[in-house]
């Protein structure tokens, strides 16, 4: 499985123009299709979701054009989808799988519509049983409410009233009323049950009405399209920035400092996300906002934590969830049950992964209260939901985490992670590389003291796995075995000492034995992989110096110092015998020089991670200079970068 590792954040600051909002671009995507006239699209998001419906819109004969970036032509087809039997892979987007089974009912034509596994866990009972109120006929493949579906040539009854429930989806509501025009009567639809995510039908609403159709409205519970009704296009058509998606910015924002702008969406949008704002606002936060733009700050005196009904903020409410981490306080959610029918279960799914990170956090069957807590690295699981990926994102301002299958953002958002990138600072890193005994954990040590930051002696790490393997009799080129080993490992660093299961390890690890048994257990691929997430882990504020072979090149490729530390085998011997003399330990510096060119040669020759000077870092050779003119030079050298 693919993983990002992402460092604890120290700030936020900067301006993000959103990528189009997924429920605005499928639904124009559709409306187009079915309008009299070319429609051209601008600013329409690229994504999966978008993707599958415009792959489905080519599968039925409509003409799609892509005009280059993020334009687009549609060439309508006046409400007669021209070919008439199809299968339509529509993988997870519910946005393109709602409506699209809604218009190809009511259409006429032969259709299979099936998605991904998920998608066919996803109700869609409540709006089969309104088309079938108006004659459409509709068959469940799989499970009895869920898709997949056959949609057969049907003699479509219009006139009367349509009931369909709205407490599960209004995605539901959303494809009913898109259909309608296409039976070419008066319907009207009543909402059986109390309507959720209502500004999603005011999307809906707004967006059929730059079509062309209005539709009539009393209250939430009745809905009217007259006869006649017909969609026309309007020429050329601007998606909106997502709001949802600019939930996470804004809250970065309001998280790390700020300010963070986002364009593309603002006070005069059609979308009921920028109703975020408020929220993030009762947390606390300082908002402004212009007609096409928004901006959020931290408060001075920290965010608070707030009881709130998302009802009308389903999606952008999740950014909330994980924003609670950093709110005094206990923030209760309420009125979230249709988050348990989208691309995962999200409460669950929220619970669990909040869990890890050491919140403390209380679910019910439409409600989340969340309790930070001081939060510890985790791996985090996304569900292939790519809100809760970009939503754990926020949690990396309290801990170093990894994020699994990061690029789930693409159903949305897929360059979020880069945008996420720049817009924030992370706790810095300088990398000490070098061969053993080179003087780099001296080095690294006096630099970490020197500028208040951790301390991470990577090499350390690989000792302890060749010791605690020896101490459980796994040899040391069994790979699987000490692997295993590696990812139990269970250390606790400490100023003064290292404790493996809670035994003080002194110099055990420091024998000539056990530095032989690292440099092999440290050439074994799986035992690598199995302490990459353990280091990254150390990477917390305010920053972090870390010695070994692999700091710049594999562990911290982005630290914003990297020093490759050598000296002569013969120098380094020599350093070496001192120290075991020193320590009444006998040595035979012959021995010892031999002993460290074969870990040198193993070290730099392995397949893995090899020892080498990677072309951003800055040598120093400590052949000729002592401790203190080693250390002065690399703490130059750190003022310089960190500036
Ligand atoms: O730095 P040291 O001598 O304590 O390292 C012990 C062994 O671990 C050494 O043979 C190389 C290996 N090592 C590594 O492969 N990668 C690191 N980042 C650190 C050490």
């Amino acid at each position: 499985m693919e993983f990002l590792d992402l460092p604890q954040l120290l700030s936020a600051c900067g301006t993000v123009r959103l990528p189009g909002s997924k429920s605005i671009s499928n639904r124009v995507l559709l409306l187009a299709a079915l309008s009299d006239g070319e429609t051209e699209v601008r600013d329409l998001l690229a994504s999966n979701d978008t993707e599958r419906m415009l792959e489905a819109l080519k599968m039925l004969g409509v003409g799609v054009q892509h005009l280059g970036g993020e334009n687009w032509s549609i060439k309508g087809c006046g409400g007669l989808i021209p070919v008439k039997q199809a299968e339509l892979f529509l993988g997870n987007a519910g946005t393109a799988f709602r409506p699209l089974t809604a218009a190809l009912a009511l259409a006429g034509g032969d259709y299979v519509l099936k998605g991904v596994a998920r998608m066919h866990e996803r109700p869609i009972g409540d709006l089969v049983d309104g088309l079938r109120q108006l004659g459409a006929d509709i068959t469940y493949l799989g499970n009895e409410g869920f898709p997949p579906l056959h949609l057969k040539p049907a003699s479509i009854q219009p006139g009367g009233v349509v009931k369909v429930r709205g407490d599960v989806s209004s995605q539901f509501l959303t494809g009913l009323l898109m259909a309608l025009p296409l039976t070419g009567e008066t319907v009207v639809v009543e909402v059986v049950g109390e309507l959720i995510s209502k500004p999603y039908i005011e999307i809906t609403l707004a967006t059929m009405a730059r079509f062309g159709v209005i539709v009539e409205r009393e209250g939430w519970q009745r809905f009217t399209v007259r006869a006649g009704s017909r969609y026309v296009s309007p020429g050329t058509i601007f998606v909106e920035g997502d709001a949802s998606s600019a939930s996470y910015f804004l809250a970065l924002g309001a998280i790390g400092g700020g300010p963070v702008r986002v364009e593309g969406v603002g006070r005069d949008s059609i979308q009921g996300d920028v109703r975020f704002a408020e929220a993030l606002a009762k947390m606390g936060a300082q908002i402004e906002m212009g007609p096409n733009w928004m901006e959020a700050r931290a408060p001075q005196s920290g965010l608070v934590a707030v009881d709130l009904d998302c009802n009308h903020i389903p999606d952008a409410a999740m950014t909330l969830a994980t924003a609670a981490l950093f709110a005094k306080g206990t923030t209760t959610l309420r009125n979230i049950a249709s988050w348990r029918v989208k691309e995962t279960d999200r409460i669950a799914a929220m619970a669990t992964e909040l869990r890890k990170l050491g919140a403390v956090v209380e679910e019910g069957e439409d409600y989340i209260c969340v309790t930070p807590a001081s939060l510890k690295p985790a791996l985090i699981d996304t569900y292939d939901d790519h809100r809760m990926a970009m939503c754990f994102s926020l949690a990396a301002f309290g801990t170093p985490l990894r994020i699994n299958d990061p690029k789930c953002v693409a159903k949305t958002f897929p360059d979020y992670f880069e945008r996420f990138a720049k817009a924030t600072t992370a706790a810095p890193v300088i990398a000490i590389d070098g061969p053993s005994a080179s003087g780099k954990g001296t080095v690294a040590a006096r630099i970490a003291a020197a500028l208040g930051y951790d301390y991470l002696d990577s090499g350390a790490l690989y000792r302890l796995t060749a010791l605690a393997a020896q101490q459980a009799g796994v040899d040391w080129a069994d790979e699987t075995g000490v692997a295993a080993i590696a990812a139990g490992l269970d250390v606790e660093f400490s100023e003064s000492d290292v404790r493996l299961s809670g035994t003080p390890v002194g110099d055990a690890i420091r024998t000539e034995e056990i530095s032989a048994g690292a440099s092999r257990v440290a050439a074994l691929p799986a035992v690598r992989e199995a302490l990459l997430f353990r280091q990254r882990a150390f990477n917390k504020a305010p920053g972090l110096v870390g010695d070994g072979r692999d700091m710049g090149s594999v562990i911290f490729p982005r630290a914003v110092l990297k020093v490759f530390l050598t000296a002569s085998a013969e120098a380094r011997a020599e350093r070496r015998y001192k120290q075991l003399i020193e320590k009444g330990l006998s040595a035979n510096l012959a021995d010892l020089l031999s002993d460290l060119r074969q870990r040198d040669e193993r070290d730099s020759q392995r397949s893995v991670a090899p020892l080498r000077q990677e072309a951003d870092a800055k040598l120093l050779d400590t052949t000729h200079l002592t401790i203190e003119q080693a250390v002065n030079q690399v703490l130059d050298w750190s003022r310089e970068a960190l500036q």
